[in-house]
């Protein structure tokens, strides 16, 4: 499929069963038809399968009404006030590393993806799990993004009968009963937490805002507010796990881009151990470039589509009506005509001065609007708290790879190393 966007470009097709595919890599078009076309293509079905009707999947009508209703749980206001909870769990996540992970080769995705799912359960939905229920929904999540990937680039899987036939469609079934049922649970715990409390007792956060919708307004269905919520779950862990892994994975290849993060983050916090604040997050500026450029290289969301529902001329090419749009967010960010040597880490690329020379549309980790990423900010926020504090914490010294052409990786729906995350880490502090 990669491989077809970069050999047909600007705009290829491609048929995968009855579903004719559309590509297109130039920046000026991506815009225009992610501004155009809203309504997602028809392979989001399958992902809904696994994720349920939530923004992500729903059509145009409904995404325009729980946009407006989600999207201020997201302003600058609610998340300057979820700092404390991700400056909490990455010093959880450097505590375990400290006591466990020195000096030893491990994957690092798991303990990223351990700490996101707290962030977002503390955060959005005021709930801590033990790590029995945190394991199972992570094995739930990486499984059935895993079974929903191969089926949207498999033809013969496109076909329902044939798909119901083979086992993992069961799998896929039974895993998302799971992942349901355990977000009725929440559902459950957080109305019998609220009972009997005024309104002004309860915390404004996600949960608590479509719970009004839900039961005192009246508003929203109750599968409505699962499914929101088995949305904000999925999309807000993994992806930010697996950015944060590959981050480690370029520190490791990338000495001294890590040394001059640490040299940054000595400027701001010198030997003291203290909590990071928004104040600080705000000096990070090399922090955040390099995170950009982890992004642009590794896009957590490599591919994203748009349904074509209207015949539609571009560049002289009809794109018919019915048809599904592909973009191809990982070829784009690597594409030579736009990134100079696509292949080499350098954070300055997002020097203001140098990115206002790359055209609107070739860079988009988080999509672009209208239809783009709700938790954009909320993710930029806290990866920079955890990864400021595991820095500032530990060397990466190594990784199993010595430069970005030796990871391999597999596109989905999500992007994954093929061989995992495997780093080591030597302790910073001098006691140690
Ligand atoms: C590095 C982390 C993340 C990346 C790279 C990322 C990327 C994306 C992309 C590319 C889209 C557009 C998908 C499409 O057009 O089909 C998207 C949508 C979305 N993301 Fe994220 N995301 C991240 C983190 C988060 C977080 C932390 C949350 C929530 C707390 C979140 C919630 C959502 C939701 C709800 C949507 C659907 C928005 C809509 O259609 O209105 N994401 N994300």
């Amino acid at each position: 499929m990669m491989e077809m966007c970069k050999k047909y470009k600007p705009i290829g097709k491609l048929w995968v069963g009855l579903d004719l595919m559309i590509t297109v890599t130039q920046p000026k078009d991506i815009e225009l038809l992610t501004e155009t076309f809203l309504d997602k293509s028809q392979q989001y079905k399958v992902i809904k399968e696994g994720l349920g009707d939530g923004l992500i999947t729903a059509s145009v009508e409904k995404w325009k009404l729980h946009r407006e209703a989600i999207i201020h749980n997201f302003d600058e206001n609610i998340l300057s006030s979820y700092t404390k909870v991700f400056v909490k769990h990455a010093k959880i996540l450097a505590n375990t590393l400290k006591k466990d992970y020195v000096k030893t080769r491990f994957d690092v995705y798991w303990k990223f993806f351990g700490c996101t799912f707290d962030i977002i359960c503390e955060s959005c939905i005021d709930l801590n799990f033990d790590s029995v229920q945190q394991n199972q929904y992570m094995l739930w999540i990486a499984r059935s993004t895993e079974i929903t990937g191969h089926r949207l680039f498999h033809p013969l899987h496109q076909i329902d009968i044939l798909w119901d036939l083979g086992s993992v469609s069961n799998e896929l079934t039974l895993i998302s009963w799971g992942i349901v049922k355990f977000v009725r649970q929440i559902v459950a715990r957080i109305k019998f937490q609220n009972l009997g409390k005024n309104q002004d007792e309860i915390p404004q956060n996600f949960i608590n805002n479509l719970m009004t919708l839900t039961y005192d307004k009246k508003i929203w269905t109750e599968e409505e507010l699962v499914d929101e919520t088995q949305t904000i779950l999925a999309a807000g862990t993994n992806s930010t796990a697996l950015t944060n892994s590959f981050f480690m994975l370029m520190m490791a290849i990338h000495q001294d881009v890590q040394e001059k993060i640490y040299q940054e983050l000595f400027t701001i916090f010198g030997e003291d151990n203290r909590d990071v604040t928004l104040e600080d997050l705000a000096q990070m500026t090399y922090l955040e470039r390099s995170i950009k450029e982890t992004m642009r290289l590794f896009p957590a969301v490599p591919i994203i589509g748009r349904s074509i529902d209207k015949d539609f001329i571009l560049d002289g090419y009809v794109l018919p009506k019915g048809s599904s749009l592909l973009i191809p967010i990982a070829v784009v960010h690597r594409d030579p005509s736009i990134w100079k040597i696509p292949l080499k880490f350098d954070p300055d690329r997002f020097l203001p001065e140098e990115f206002q020379k790359i055209p609107r549309g070739a860079y988009m980790p988080f999509g672009l609007p209208p239809r783009n990423c709700i938790g954009s900010k909320f993710a930029m926020v806290s990866m920079k708290v955890v990864l400021s504090t595991i820095l500032r914490n530990f060397r990466v010294v190594s990784c199993q790879y010595r430069s970005i052409e030796e990871i391999k990786f597999r596109i989905n729906i999500l992007i994954k190393a093929t061989n995992g995350y495997g780093i080591t880490l030597e302790s910073r502090l001098k006691q140690q």
